[in-house]
């Protein structure tokens, strides 16, 4: 809420985006009036360092209903205080539950929230009601299946927002429209041009305040079975017969299920994994702690056309780079130009961070008498090339799409189901201890190589 959600829903609020008709309601154990929830609110804006205004008005929106979530009753009440703005306002109101929670509540919550009647539609023409979740679904296979049946004996689809943020960034949000509007692209982008994919998301900051959670989950389940795999779907995928939410996760939920699931031998050759030094001094975390902040794997795809080519992800906390890129190494040219004791290659870098931009490495000859091409970059950046007032947070897109209810930027749960298939058998060989724990120096490692 302090680091992402109260930021999207105010600059929806000064972008005239919201619904006129507004509340937003806190349902916490912790004691709070309407006021109190609104200056602690007023505070955490105020120490954004941006310029506020009409922050008041803004603010006025909020209420808070202090609750357990364990006990039915609580929402009860809650129920009871949503029907009053009804009744003020005429109308059934539509309502959307955000579950910004530990996930070790979601089971107990979205059972709670049915049984009390809360997201029980008006009528199918009136009164939506959807509910958001984010990740992690689940700690493994077995946990992510439970956690959707009981959405899904709870909920309709159509209900559900399952978030993963990775989604509404921008340049995320850019990857069909880059790979399936440049049509000299498409004739490439296959086994017989490409060499290797990779995913990168390097992050110089440690667990900080998380370690508790942190420790329980460690980087590959952090970031690897989530954020990471949806790049390579976005990377690999079919193009989508039409450009529906439907159709588009489909074809990324194909390309996650073509992702070859590893064998123990596999993972201890293919699989790299590392903790930084000082990882086991931080705040929450065990002193014996075996979890890894950091992960190489290599996979591989059965799809036809990425047969053979070498997909890579990795990330890592406390790491010499701030870098989130995908990065496509085209074969080396067979051209005769090429006569220089290196083979020069085609290489797209696509970054998300630090900035948000697309670099295409491209041969040209060298000036001179002789023929010998050198490598060069053609180049675009989003923040050079609009102006900045045009650009939409990813917790913003997302809370405009769920109003909306669009759901293209959401995970199905067939995706989930396939990461965690791909996932889970790594994890199970980690924890027997193989590959071995590399240990590295906080700031100073630069990832490992993987043949
Ligand atoms: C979160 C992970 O989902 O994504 C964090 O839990 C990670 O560990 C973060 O740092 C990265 O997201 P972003 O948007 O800062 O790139």
């Amino acid at each position: 809420m302090k680091k992402k959600i109260l930021w999207a829903l105010y600059d929806l609020y000064l972008k005239n985006f919201l619904p006129q008709k507004l509340l937003i309601y806190g349902f916490a154990r912790r004691p709070f009036k309407d006021e109190e929830i609104r200056a602690y609110l007023k505070t955490i804006l105020q120490k954004g360092g941006v310029e506020l205004k009409n922050v008041e008005k803004f603010l006025a929106a909020f209420h808070y209903v202090q609750g357990d979530f364990s006990e039915l009753d609580a929402y009860t009440k809650l129920a009871k205080i949503l029907g009053r703005a009804d009744g003020v306002w005429r109308v059934c109101s539509n309502k959307l539950f955000y579950l910004a929670v530990p996930p070790s509540a979601y089971l107990q919550i979205i059972k709670n929230l049915h049984e009390s009647g809360l997201t029980t539609p008006c009528s199918p023409e009136e009164g939506w009601t959807r509910v958001i979740l984010e990740k992690p679904f689940g700690t493994d296979l077995n946990t992510a299946k439970q956690l959707d049946m009981q959405l899904g004996s709870l909920f309709k689809e159509e209900q559900i927002y399952r978030v993963d943020h990775y989604l509404a960034k921008e340049t995320v949000r850019n990857i069909v429209a880059f790979r399936f509007s440049n049509v000299f692209l498409e004739p490439a982008w296959n086994n017989k041009f490409i060499e290797k994919i990779e995913i990168k998301l390097l992050e110089p900051t440690g667990v900080s305040e998380r370690g508790d959670f942190y420790d329980k989950v460690g980087a590959l389940r952090d970031v690897g079975q989530n954020h990471l795999l949806q790049l390579l779907a976005l990377f690999i995928m079919d193009e989508p017969i039409r450009f529906t939410p439907e159709a588009i996760k489909k074809e990324r939920a194909d390309a996650l299920s073509s992702l070859k699931i590893m064998t123990s031998d596999e993972v201890k050759k293919h699989t790299v994994r590392g903790q930084y030094q000082g990882y086991r001094k931080e705040k929450g975390v065990s002193q014996k702690s075996n979890m890894e902040t950091y992960f190489k794997i290599k996979v591989l795809s059965d799809k036809h056309d990425f047969r053979g080519v070498p997909l890579y992800i990795e990330s890592g906390k406390c790491m010499k780079q701030d870098l989130i890129e995908v990065v496509v190494t085209f074969k080396p040219s067979t051209s005769p130009f090429i006569n220089v004791n290196h083979d020069p290659q085609n290489v797209l870098h696509y970054q998300l961070r630090p900035e948000e931009k697309i670099t295409m490495c491209f041969l040209a000859k060298k000036p001179g008498f002789e023929y010998m091409v050198k490598e060069h970059e053609l180049g675009f950046d989003y923040h050079q090339a609009y102006d900045h007032s045009l650009f939409v947070d990813d917790y913003e897109a997302l809370l405009y799409d769920i109003i909306k209810g669009d759901q293209t930027l959401f995970v199905s749960t067939q995706e989930i189901i396939t990461q965690w298939k791909l996932i889970e058998p790594i994890v199970e060989i980690w924890k027997k201890g193989a590959p071995k724990l590399n240990y590295y120096k906080p700031l100073l490692y630069e990832g490992a190589k993987i043949k």
